[in-house]
């Protein structure tokens, strides 16, 4: 029976092959943003340089399948050390897991992508060998750890993007075909009762073909009868708040929120400013006047979504009241997206690189939930105000990555669900969760409001 096996994992691994191809086509094209000559810029504090990370997914890839699963003999061992982990500090307190010391020089772009491509060619040279491999790691089996690698890859796109959000947009180069932004009128937000019932978090390891530790096991919420606004809050409504000065009223922020507010003087939304008495909107290349955009939804941090929240006498979702809104409807089914179990198309919401930019809210009427709340996936993540904590029957599973989760559920760490504009389609699995710090005002997370 050995042959049949041996063909069933060549079947599963076999179309892995393109899923890379396009994976690093991707990668290629959003690294092109920077010149070559930025690569040392570091456009967020909290994170390195962004050569570290033209060097970090090879890496990455090199000691997950060749060196973790294969047992491959290193080509570069201080490449494959020096780029296997980032920073990602307490943004607080600047503390930081551990990490590889940072270089007194980094490498430079040339070194990196011939060791990049060295790593790719032995990627997919490890397609065959691991398919052959009969390990009884389960990260070999089924092309887990192919799965493992193409997601973080992903992931790491949408950082390279956020961080490339915040470097100065004369020292990008814009991307070939031409950028097309809407700023048509929003739709009406409303108020959609959700009633009491359950919400299936997580999910069991052996329903779908790959998932990350934080996403096991499933559990069962029950969660009670709340009212959600259809529609995210857009910038022209926390103009609102901006503007009114509530923004600066210390009544409305949790004590630890206005300590950081005060501690980084922030008077804003991360991407506005104000000029001569005028308030402008920085996307990825172009600058806007903020009224032209006051229909996208607002990018915020955890803590100035909860402040929001506050002074409109509401509070954001937790995350059972998302998949509550998001993956069931009136007839108490689940579903694998807010508008059923068709796949996710570009027809459903502005996410998997559809646009370079969020578009105005209410864009998208086939988004729609089966209660009717739209947009709960794409054009921005949906801050949750539940800290990124363990499922029942967490275990660090994936042996050569223990601590991909673990480090996080520190309570700090709050969880984001759906999908930003910059979010490949791959991750909008329900189970799939992202986690950030409520004082980290970097990410494409926008937020709606909820009521009791
Ligand atoms: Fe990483």
């Amino acid at each position: 029976m050995a042959p049949l096996v041996q063909r069933s994992e060549r079947d599963k691994i076999e179309p892995f092959r393109e899923k890379f191809a396009a994976a690093w086509a991707r990668t290629d094209e959003l690294f092109a943003i920077v010149p070559p000559a930025a690569m040392l810029a570091q456009p967020i504090v909290w994170r390195h340089p962004v050569i570290f990370y033209v060097g970090h997914l090879p890496a990455f890839s090199w000691n997950q399948i060749c060196g973790g699963i294969l047992n491959w003999p290193s080509f570069n061992p201080y490449f494959d050390d020096l780029f296997c982990r980032g920073i990602d500090p307490d943004v607080d307190t600047g503390e930081c897991h551990w990490h590889p010391d940072v270089p007194d020089r980094w490498p430079t772009l040339k070194e990196t992508a011939a060791y990049r491509d060295h790593v790719r060619d032995a990627v997919l040279n490890s397609l065959d060998a691991v398919a052959e491999c009969f390990s009884n790691d389960i990260m070999a089996q089924g092309g887990r750890v192919f799965d493992m690698v193409l997601e973080h890859e992903c992931m790491h796109q949408e950082t390279l993007l956020y961080m490339l959000q915040q470097l100065p947009i004369t020292e990008k180069r814009r991307p070939a075909s031409p950028l097309r932004y809407s700023f048509r009128r929003a739709a009406d937000c409303r108020a959609v009762r959700i009633p009491r019932g359950r919400a299936r978090l997580g999910a069991r390891f052996d329903d779908i073909a790959f998932g990350w530790d934080n996403e096991f096991s499933e559990t069962i919420a029950e969660v009670p009868t709340f009212t959600i606004d259809s529609l995210p809050v857009t910038n022209g409504r926390y103009f609102e708040f901006v503007d009114s000065g509530a923004y600066d009223d210390e009544r409305h922020w949790l004590a630890q929120d206005w300590r950081w507010k005060n501690l980084e003087n922030k008077r804003h939304p991360s991407c506005w400013h104000e000029q001569d008495g005028l308030w402008y909107y920085r996307a990825m290349f172009d600058v806007f006047p903020l009224e032209r955009v006051a229909n996208w939804p607002v990018y915020v941090s955890l803590a100035e979504a909860r402040a929001y929240a506050n002074w409109r006498g509401k509070r954001l979702p937790t995350e059972a009241e998302f998949h509550r809104a998001a993956f069931y409807g009136p007839d108490g089914r689940e579903t694998a997206y807010p508008w059923g179990s068709a796949e996710a198309n570009r027809h459903h919401g502005n996410f998997d690189f559809a646009a370079w930019s969020p578009v105005p809210v209410g864009s998208c009427p086939a988004s729609a939930s089966r209660w009717g709340v739209l947009e709960l996936v794409g054009n921005g993540w949906e801050l949750t105000d539940s800290p990124f904590a363990p499922l029942p029957g967490f275990t660090p599973y994936m042996k050569t990555y223990p601590d991909y989760s673990q480090d996080f559920f520190d309570g700090k760490h709050f969880v984001l669900k759906g999908a930003s504009w910059a979010t490949a389609a791959e991750l909008l699995r329900p189970s799939f969760r992202n986690w950030y710090q409520a004082h980290y005002p970097y990410v494409f997370a926008k937020f709606r409001c909820v009521s009791d």
